[in-house]
C-alpha cells in the first residue's frame, strides 16, 4: 500500500525525521529555508500531512489549493499563523504543542523580567565597555523583584507558571487579568487577585504579557496602556510580537514613562524596531522562550506524535480543532 507523504516545513531533530520515515514518505527541509506561500504550496502537492512551526502561512488559500491535506501539526504552542476555521471547514486536523514548554518558557519570562528590573544587560554592557572604574551608591540601581507586585496579562498555563515563581519563590503579590477568571482553587495557592486591565496596568510593578496573539490582542499594549503604568514599572513580553505596539513602547522607554522592558518577541521579528536597539533600558532576546534542548525535543516529539496518530488512525494527543476528529 502506498504510504502517505508528509512535508516537514522546517529543520528538526534527525531522530524526528527518522520516526516519521517509519510511517511516511517524508520531504524534509534540511536547509531550514523559510518558505513563503508559493514555495510551501508547491512542496505540499500530494502531501496529506504537514509538520510546521508558528512561522509558515497556513492560510485558507493553502487549504483550498490542497484538498488532499488531512493534518497540520505544529511544534509550537502558538498557532496564530493558521486559519483554523478554514482548516476545520476543509476537514483538516490542526494540532499544537501545549504543556510541553510551559515551565521552560516561564523560566525565561521570569529571568527576562528580572534582567529588566535589575538592568542586567545594561550593566554587562557597562562592564564590557570598560566603564566600570569604582563601586558607587547609585550605579546601575534597578528595582526589587521580591515583594513587588507582579502583574500577569493572560493567565493560561505559562502565566500561572510565572505567577507561581513570583508568589512562592519571590514573595510577590500577584494580580492578573484574563478573558476568564481562574477557579478559586487555582487562585488561592498564588494569592492571585483578578483585576480589570486598567487596574493591572496601574498597580503592577512588573507586568508580564503571556496572552495568545489574535486580532483582538493586537496592540493590547499601546501608548494609552503604557501611560497608565507606573514610571518605575517594567514590561516583559514572552507571548507574541504585535501584542505590544513596539513604536509606542520605544517612546515610553525613551521618555522613561516606564523604567524598562524585557522583550523576547517583536512585531516584525526577526526584524527589531531600530529604536529599540538604541535604548539602554530594554533587554532584547531572539524569541528563545522555549529554547532548551529537552523542551525543543518535547515540542518536536509532540508534533511527530500528533502527525503519526492523525494519519494512521490513532488519537492525536493535542488537537486544536477536535471537532474534525469527531466528524471522521
Ligand atoms: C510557541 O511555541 O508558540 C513559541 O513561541 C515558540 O517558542
Amino acid at each position: 500500500m502506498k504510504r502517505p507523504a508528509v512535508l516537514v516545513a522546517r529543520a528538526v531533530f534527525p531522530e524526528a525525521l527518522a520516526q516519521l520515515a517509519e510511517h511516511f514518505e517524508v520531504e524534509p527541509n534540511p536547509d531550514d529555508t523559510e518558505w513563503g506561500f508559493d514555495d510551501l504550496s508547491a512542496r505540499l502537492a500530494g502531501k496529506t500531512g504537514l509538520l510546521c512551526t508558528a512561522g509558515e502561512p497556513i492560510t485558507a488559500a493553502l487549504f483550498d489549493a490542497h484538498p488532499q491535506l488531512r493534518a497540520v501539526c505544529l511544534m509550537t504552542v502558538g498557532y496564530n499563523n493558521v486559519d483554523v476555521a478554514s482548516a476545520t471547514a476543509h476537514g483538516v486536523l490542526v494540532t499544537n504543542a501545549p504543556g510541553v514548554l510551559t515551565e521552560t518558557t516561564a523560566d525565561l519570562g521570569f529571568a527576562l523580567m528580572m534582567a529588566a528590573a535589575r538592568r542586567m544587560s545594561e550593566a554587562e554592557r557597562f562592564l564590557r565597555s570598560g566603564q566600570w572604574t569604582k563601586w558607587r551608591y547609585d550605579m546601575m540601581v534597578g528595582s526589587d523583584v521580591h515583594g513587588a507586585t507582579l502583574g500577569i496579562l493572560g493567565m493560561g498555563r505559562i502565566g500561572q507558571a510565572i505567577a507561581r515563581r513570583g508568589a512562592l519563590g519571590f514573595g510577590m503579590k500577584v494580580i492578573y487579568h484574563n478573558r476568564s477568571r481562574l477557579a478559586p482553587a487555582d487562585e488561592a495557592p498564588l494569592g492571585a487577585r483578578y483585576v480589570d486591565k486598567a487596574t493591572l496596568l496601574r498597580e503592577s510593578d512588573h507586568l508580564v504579557l503571556v496572552l495568545p496573539y489574535s486580532p483582538a490582542s493586537r496592540h493590547a499594549i499601546g501608548a494609552a496602556e503604557l501611560a497608565l503604568m507606573k514610571p518605575t514599572a517594567t514590561l516583559t513580553n514572552v507571548a507574541r510580537g504585535g501584542i505590544v505596539d513596539d513604536a509606542a513602547l520605544t517612546v515610553a522607554l525613551r521618555e522613561r514613562r516606564i523604567a524598562a522592558a524585557g522583550l523576547d518577541v517583536f512585531e516584525n521579528e526577526p526584524q527589531v524596531h531600530p529604536a529599540l536597539l538604541e535604548l539602554p533600558n530594554v533587554v532584547l532576546l531572539p524569541h528563545i522562550g522555549s529554547a532548551t534542548e529537552a523542551t525543543r525535543r518535547r515540542m518536536v516529539g509532540c508534533a511527530v506524535d500528533n502527525l503519526i496518530a492523525a494519519l494512521t488512525g490513532g488519537v492525536p494527543p493535542t488537537p486544536v480543532n477536535p471537532e474534525v476528529l469527531a466528524r471522521a
